[in-house]
């Protein structure tokens, strides 16, 4: 009983706490689209890409054009958010 319990449980981990599930709107379940027409192919880049893409978004010191918008995506994630993020979607 208490493993299913376990299970039930990060599964429902998985669904609602994913720190990644507010992007998949604009950069798709993989992280395959082109966000808003603007982005890079984020599952094309690598885990120290990303994590240091996302980092930089934070401190306001990487970005193109639509800068702001990450930001504002970026300020809300841990450390441990970003971690998850870049092992999920990095190659
Ligand atoms: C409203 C749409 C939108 C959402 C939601 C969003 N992004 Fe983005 N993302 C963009 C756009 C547009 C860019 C390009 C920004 C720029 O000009 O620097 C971008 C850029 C990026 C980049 C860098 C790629 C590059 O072009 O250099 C990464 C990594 C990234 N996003 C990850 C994420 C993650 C992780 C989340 C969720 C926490 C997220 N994004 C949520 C639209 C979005």
């Amino acid at each position: 009983m208490k493993k299913v319990i376990l299970v039930f449980f990060l599964f429902s981990c998985a669904l609602y706490a994913n720190p990644y599930g507010k992007c998949v709107g604009c950069h798709g379940a993989k992280g395959e689209k082109v966000a808003l027409g603007k982005s890079k192919i984020i599952k094309d880049m690598t885990k120290e890409e990303i994590r240091s893409a996302m980092t930089g978004y934070r401190n306001s010191t990487y970005g193109g054009e639509m800068k702001g918008l990450m930001v504002s995506q970026s300020k809300k994630l841990t450390d441990y958010d970003i971690d998850f993020i870049a092992n999920k979607i990095g190659k």
